[in-house]
């Protein structure tokens, strides 16, 4: 099994202030995520801010899209995006969009979120287009009640694992919880406000990363 990547989400309404934290938390991060709240306050600008500052990193515009898919992850890849975040509940027309300009810009990739549920109809169908990852976010709305990570939704995971998805875990996420995903091949831990509302997001970013470490070597 592979080390899973850690993701660090930027979602603080203020540009600087999330600059700051990946300033911070860069030697222990993969991947630099201008999250949701992030990209709406601040626009596509943010996504070019964070490229030219980070050009080593994974930079992933997590702009959920819904509708317009060519369009936007056009937008999000020429402004340097790498990777971009689909809704698992797009019409098959956007997603087919989004892989479509992916491919024009080459080496980029999409996430698909999973939303509510989805059906083993959408896996076979997204695995149809190439897609292989896939984001499971405890809750339905931004991890106000966090919901525990059952035996159950780790099993889910196992099996889009084995039909062959790279998966992205988060919502709430703590060091503490990496461990329930031992036996499941995490492509990529995805962490928030609990490194990017730190003291001190470096050390904060660490502790992720030698619990990764530790438990997938
Ligand atoms: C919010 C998100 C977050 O970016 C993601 O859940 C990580 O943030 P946190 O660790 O703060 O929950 O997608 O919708």
């Amino acid at each position: 099994m592979s080390r899973p990547k850690l993701q660090l989400a930027l979602d603080n309404h203020d540009l600087s202030s999330s600059l700051a934290a990946a300033q911070k938390a860069q030697l222990q991060v993969d991947v630099m995520e201008v999250g949701t709240i992030l990209a709406v306050e601040n626009g596509i600008n943010a996504v070019h801010i964070m490229k030219s500052l980070f050009p080593d990193h994974i930079v992933l515009a997590d702009i959920r899209i819904i509708k317009a898919g060519g369009k936007l992850a056009k937008l999000a890849f020429e402004s340097g995006a790498d990777w971009v975040t689909v809704m698992s509940d797009a019409s098959n027309e956007t997603i087919e969009a989004v892989v479509k300009e992916l491919k024009l810009h080459g080496n980029k990739d999409v996430q698909i979120e999973i939303n509510q549920s989805f059906t083993s109809e959408q896996t076979e169908y997204w695995r149809s287009l190439g897609i292989t990852q896939l984001i499971y976010h405890r809750s339905n709305e931004v991890v106000e009640k966090e919901v525990k990570w059952s035996p159950e939704v780790i099993n889910e995971l196992k099996n889009l694992a084995d039909i062959g998805f790279q998966l992205s875990i988060t919502g709430g996420l703590s060091v503490d919880e990496i461990k329930l995903f031992k036996d499941v091949p995490v492509y990529c831990f995805i962490a928030g406000r609990r490194i990017a509302n730190s003291s001190d997001p470096f050390q904060a970013a660490k502790e992720y990363k030698e619990e990764i470490i530790r438990v997938f070597g």
